[in-house]
């Protein structure tokens, strides 16, 4: 099968743990350290507009931290102003574009291309503009696949929520057929000259068919891995995603 896929490790709930005492630690950066040296290719964190979790400080923390590693921040924002401008000044390798309600306990949907395209687009121009790569957070929707196209981003993440719920709530006929259309969105993307990644609620049991996926070129996991993290430590719990994501797109 073709090229490695990249692992890209979110740390928002390490931020989620030290917020939930109001102090400084633990440390989202000194977690992205350990990931990177366990097998992670890059750094995710979503800033969102609440800042439940990551914090101003510690995207311009990440940003300086891993720009002097030489390795990729990919900066998860809703589609604002807001987050436009802290994007605009930090200049993350990635950003990702997210739909976000303040009322949702994660990102539960994907972004609406489709009918937001007009106002979409702009953002797309002016952080691609400004050296970042965009992606657009959707569902494995032919649609809004094919909206995305239309914006000028050079990549989609495909949710995998609600296929890793249902294959964890062992809805089995569920899971394959929202499998079979991640599928079809990933090889429908990628022959629109789309790079495909992949993200949302992957465990060690639903990455490997995510990850045999032969268009997918990136996942992005972290609650999963954090949790994990209280039991193995997080070094393990990242060379074993790592691991089984190598073997899955081996053909293991
Ligand atoms: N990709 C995107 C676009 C996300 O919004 C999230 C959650 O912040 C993830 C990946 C990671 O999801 P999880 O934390 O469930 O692994």
């Amino acid at each position: 099968m073709s090229q490695r896929v990249r692992l890209g490790v979110n740390i928002d709930h390490v931020a989620t743990i030290r917020n939930a005492r109001g102090v400084s630690y633990p440390d989202p950066a000194r977690a992205a350290v350990v990931a990177l040296e366990a097998g992670a290719d890059g750094i995710t964190a979503h800033l969102r507009e609440d800042r439940r979790h990551i914090s101003d400080a510690d995207i311009e923390n990440l940003a300086a931290m891993l720009r002097e590693r030489g390795r990729p921040l990919n900066l998860e924002m809703a589609v604002t102003s807001e987050m436009l401008e802290i994007a605009l000044k930090h200049r993350p390798h990635a950003v990702c574009l997210v739909p976000e309600r303040r009322e949702e306990r994660t990102t539960e949907g994907g972004l609406d291309v489709l009918g937001g395209h007009n106002w979409i687009t702009p953002f797309v121009e002016k952080l691609s503009a400004n050296g970042s790569r965009v992606s657009l957070f959707i569902g494995a929707d032919p649609a809004q696949i094919e909206a995305a196209t239309r914006t000028g981003a050079a990549v989609v993440e495909l949710h995998t929520g609600a296929y890793c719920d249902a294959a964890r709530d062992g809805q089995t006929e569920e899971a394959e057929k929202l499998l079979v259309g991640l599928r079809a969105g990933a090889t429908q993307a990628a022959s629109l000259g789309l790079e495909v990644h992949a993200g949302h609620g992957i465990d060690y049991e639903t990455v490997a068919p995510i990850a045999a996926i032969p268009e997918v070129a990136e996942l992005n996991i972290g609650h999963f891995l954090v949790g994990e993290a209280i039991f193995v430590g997080l070094a393990d719990a990242v060379t074993e995603m790592r691991a089984r994501i190598d073997a899955a797109r081996a053909g293991a």
